[in-house]
């Protein structure tokens, strides 16, 4: 059975090399260490029976009525098995929890694994950020709703 829990600092060597095999550019270790302390409570791990690390997802609260996907990756011999899917409703429903009206990220306009998950869970383009990753590397910018109630005046 696959769970998912809160990433902790024994779990950054796995999660580096999932990044490492899943990202043309990826996050520097130190980054993705970082996170564990920027945003602990939105830094999450899809664990095997057999404790190994399937997957991963990072997000932030921005103004504290959006949630940013900073990052999900899942292990290349588990994909297609539905842990993107588990990972990225967990992290939604952290972000509710967290106020967040709507959740949104970055995507490589080409990324069509990325692309297809994201259509399926909810997720439309709203734009497209032109050399996002570098020159002709373009993303298009998604967003979902998440019907969470946020008072009008705080
Ligand atoms: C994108 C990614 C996280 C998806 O993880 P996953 O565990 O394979 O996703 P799931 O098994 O939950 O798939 C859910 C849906 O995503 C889509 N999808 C996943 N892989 C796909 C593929 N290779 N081709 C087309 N659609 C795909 C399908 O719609 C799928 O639904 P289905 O199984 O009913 O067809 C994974 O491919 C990955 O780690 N990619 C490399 C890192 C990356 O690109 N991250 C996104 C950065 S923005």
């Amino acid at each position: 059975m696959v769970i998912i829990i809160n990433a902790s600092e024994e779990d950054l060597d796995q999660i580096y090399k999932i990044e490492l095999e899943s990202f043309d550019n990826p996050y520097p270790y130190s980054l993705l260490k970082a996170y564990l302390y920027l945003s602990p409570n939105l830094y999450i791990i899809a664990r095997d029976d057999d404790n190994s690390i399937l997957g991963y997802a990072i997000g932030i609260v921005q103004n504290k009525y959006r949630g940013h996907v900073v990052s999900i990756a899942v292990r290349k011999d588990s994909r297609k098995k539905g842990t993107g899917t588990q990972l990225l409703l967990e992290l939604e429903n952290r972000f509710r929890k967290e106020g967040c009206v709507y959740s949104y990220l970055e995507v490589h306009y080409k990324n069509e694994p990325a692309i297809s998950l994201y259509r399926k869970l909810g997720y439309y383009i709203i734009a497209l950020k032109r050399n996002y990753y570098r020159r002709g590397e373009h993303a298009f910018i998604m967003v979902k709703p998440l019907n969470s109630y946020r008072p009008v005046f705080e």
